[in-house]
């Protein structure tokens, strides 16, 4: 069977086909970055606009090169949520309008739960249960995950999210959206031993997080420091840091909490060099592994909503003709 998928939650229209025998044979992105970057973040009105744009002529370029037509997909899945509203409008009635005219079934998938099965499209998959830390924009989750569709949250961000703290600094430095990836290139530039950020609820039990601090002690050393490149680097630097031992930190309780030794990490934060490789020692040192997606399909994409809506297509799941979009949709409801 093919799946179409289809990801328009934030500033991504992603595009992928999955074939249950195949695995993944096509997949492709339109990101709306240069059309965000002047408002220094996502504006969701043009976003929406934008993937209405977008997202016919990308599922047309990707059924071709599956060398596959329309009327050969076996089911669509769309993320109907958490994200923007709008943008969510766009992706759930364009796939579900779309399997209708086909006569196939259409399935909304969450997010989050496509954000975790990312890594089951790479070569080595780990075996249930595991531990999946999800490091997104939106959410920052530790989650128990005992089988397909079975998420127990351990721990999530009490305030923002990892990736808003790394938008968010990444801005008070001067730099251009996304922040992200551009503040943890900087940060490789720069001296770990000249500023040290806090590690946020690490002294107390527990496996909550809570980054909002870091922005505004980040805010406070950048108001009293000097103005120069190196400075800067220097700043970016311990505040990475200070979020990779944070992430360490509480990994290394929840597997001693849960006597688990196989750790999946996703999302777009997951695709962080210096996350990676922290997380990857932590879990040699408990003689475990560590399972990361691919850097494309850490952040979004439709690959792993195609992924995530096979698997619920052939666990048996349906849903009726009104399409879904839940800006809001707890990971645990499911
Ligand atoms: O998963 P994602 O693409 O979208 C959401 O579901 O939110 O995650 C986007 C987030 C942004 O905050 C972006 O700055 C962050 O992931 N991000 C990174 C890196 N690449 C993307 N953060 C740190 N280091 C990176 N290399
Ligand atoms: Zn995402």
């Amino acid at each position: 069977m093919q799946v179409l998928g289809i990801e328009t939650s934030c500033d991504e229209t992603g595009i992928a086909i999955y074939d249950s025998e195949a695995g993944l044979v096509a997949h492709n992105l339109y990101s709306q970055i240069a059309l965000h970057e002047q408002y220094g973040g996502v504006v969701p009105e043009l976003a929406s606009r934008d993937h209405v744009r977008r997202i016919l002529p990308l599922i047309k370029k990707t059924v071709a090169e599956a060398n596959t037509e329309l009327k050969s997909l076996g089911a669509i899945a769309y993320t109907a949520g958490p994200g923007l509203m709008g943008a969510l409008l766009v992706g759930s009635a364009t796939g579900r309008s779309l399997a209708y005219a086909l006569s196939i079934p259409a399935i909304g998938v969450h997010h989050m739960e496509a954000h975790l099965l990312a890594p089951m499209l790479e070569k080595e998959v780990p075996e249930y249960p595991f531990l999946a830390l999800l490091v997104s924009g939106g959410h920052t989750l530790l989650v128990h995950v005992s089988g397909p569709g079975k998420y127990k949250i351990l721990g999530e961000s009490v305030d923002d999210a990892a990736g808003e703290a790394f938008d968010k600094t990444a801005k008070l430095l001067g730099l251009p959206y996304p922040g992200g990836p551009v503040l943890s290139a900087l940060a490789e530039k720069g001296d770990s031993k000249r500023f040290h950020f806090p590690r946020p609820m690490t002294d107390r039990p527990g496996l909550d997080f809570s980054f909002s601090g870091l922005k505004t002690f980040a805010l406070n050393t950048v108001k009293a420091a000097p103005e120069d490149e190196q400075t800067r680097a220097d700043i970016a630097r311990a505040f990475v840091d200070a979020v990779v031992d944070t992430f360490i930190i509480k990994c290394r309780r929840a597997i001693k909490e849960t006597g688990l030794k196989r750790l999946i990490v996703a999302g777009g934060v997951s695709a962080n060099k210096q996350l990676r490789a922290g997380l990857i020692r932590l879990m040699d040192e408990a003689n475990g592994k560590a399972y990361f997606p691919r850097a494309e399909f850490c952040t979004d994409n439709g690959a792993m909503i195609a992924y995530a809506g096979y698997l619920r297509i052939v666990s048996g799941q349906t849903e009726s003709l009104n399409f879904q979009a839940k800006p809001r949709w707890p990971l645990e409801s499911i």
